[in-house]
C-alpha cells in the first residue's frame, strides 16, 4: 500500500521545525509503524537526505522509548498499543498521516520526533524508589501481600514511562505516570517507609519540571499503551492529602 506522511522535521532544539511531506510506496501491511519509518529513512539516505530521527529500543512494547503523535493521537489510533507495536494493516492504502513529536514544555524537542524525557527521570529520582533492601529473592510467602493489592500494584507497574499521557493531556500533566509509580510502590509493604515523602517530593518536582495539573479529562488513560487507570491518580491525590496532614 502507499502511505503519505507529513513528518515534523526539526534539526535541533534551537531551530524552528516544520512539517515535510513524504510518500512511502510499497508499504507491507505486516510492517510496524517504525519499520515503515525505517523504509522511509533508507530511501532518504539513498538520496543523500537526512533520515528522520525517532526514539526506539525494544520494538516489543516494553521499554517505553518509542512514541509520536499520529494524526493527533499519542501512539496512533490503536488502543493499548505502543507505536512500535502498531502495524500498518490498521491503515488503508492512500492514508495520509501527520506524525509529530510529543508536545509539552517539560519534553523539549531534541530532533525531529525525539524529545528529551529527562523530566520523568527527575520525578523518579525525587521519590520513585524504595529504601528497603530487596536482597536475594525472598520466600514466596515471607512478606504477606493481599491479593487485591498485589494485582493493583502489578497493573500500575506496567507503566513503561513512554510519556504519551503527558503528550495527550491538554494540561501536559504527568499525573498518570506519577500515579502509576506511587501506586505500584505504595500498595506494597516495601513501599511504606517513604510513602508520605514520596508523593510530596514527586508532586513538588512535577511543578519544577512545568508539568500541568490534572483536571480529570481522561485523555491520558485513553491513550496509555499499558492501560494505566485514572484510579492511580485518585490514589496519588489521596496519598498527597494524607501526607499534608502530617
Ligand atoms: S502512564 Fe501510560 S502513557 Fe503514561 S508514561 Fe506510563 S505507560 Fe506511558
Ligand atoms: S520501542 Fe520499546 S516500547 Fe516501543
Amino acid at each position: 500500500m502507499r502511505i503519505i506522511l507529513h513528518i515534523w522535521r526539526q534539526r535541533n532544539a534551537a531551530e524552528q521545525g516544520r512539517m515535510v511531506r513524504y510518500e512511502v510506496p510499497d508499504v507491507n501491511e505486516h510492517m510496524s509503524f517504525l519499520e515503515m519509518l525505517d523504509v522511509l529513512n533508507e530511501s532518504l539516505i539513498a538520496k543523500g537526505e537526512e533520515p528522520v530521527a525517532f526514539d526506539h529500543d525494544c520494538r516489543e512494547g516494553i521499554c517505553g522509548m518509542c512514541g509520536a503523535m499520529v494524526n493527533g493521537v499519542a501512539h496512533g489510533p490503536l488502543p493499548g498499543t505502543t507505536l512500535c507495536q502498531l502495524h500498518m494493516r490498521h491503515f488503508k492504502d492512500g492514508d495520509e498521516l501527520y506524525v509529530e513529536p510529543w508536545r509539552a514544555r517539560a519534553f523539549p524537542v531534541v530532533k525531529d520526533l525525539v524529545v528529551d524525557r529527562g523530566a520523568f527521570d527527575r520525578l523518579i529520582a525525587a521519590g520513585g524508589f524504595i529504601s528497603a533492601s530487596t536482597g536475594s529473592a525472598p520466600d514466596g510467602n515471607a512478606v504477606l501481600v493481599p491479593k487485591e493489592s498485589a494485582d493493583k500494584a502489578m497493573d500500575a507497574a506496567a507503566c513503561i514511562g513512554c510519556g504519551a499521557c503527558v503528550a495527550m493531556c491538554p494540561n501536559a500533566s504527568a499525573s498518570l505516570f506519577m500515579g502509576a509509580k506511587i501506586s505500584h510502590l505504595g500498595l506494597l509493604p516495601q513501599g511504606q517507609p517513604e510513602r508520605k515523602r514520596r508523593v510530596k517530593a514527586m508532586v513538588a518536582q512535577a511543578r519544577v519540571e512545568l508539568f500541568g495539573s490534572c483536571t480529570n479529562i481522561g485523555e491520558c488513560e485513553a491513550v496509555c499503551p499499558k492501560e494505566i487507570k485514572l484510579e492511580t491518580i485518585a490514589r496519588m491525590n489521596g496519598d498527597f492529602i494524607r501526607s499534608s496532614w502530617g
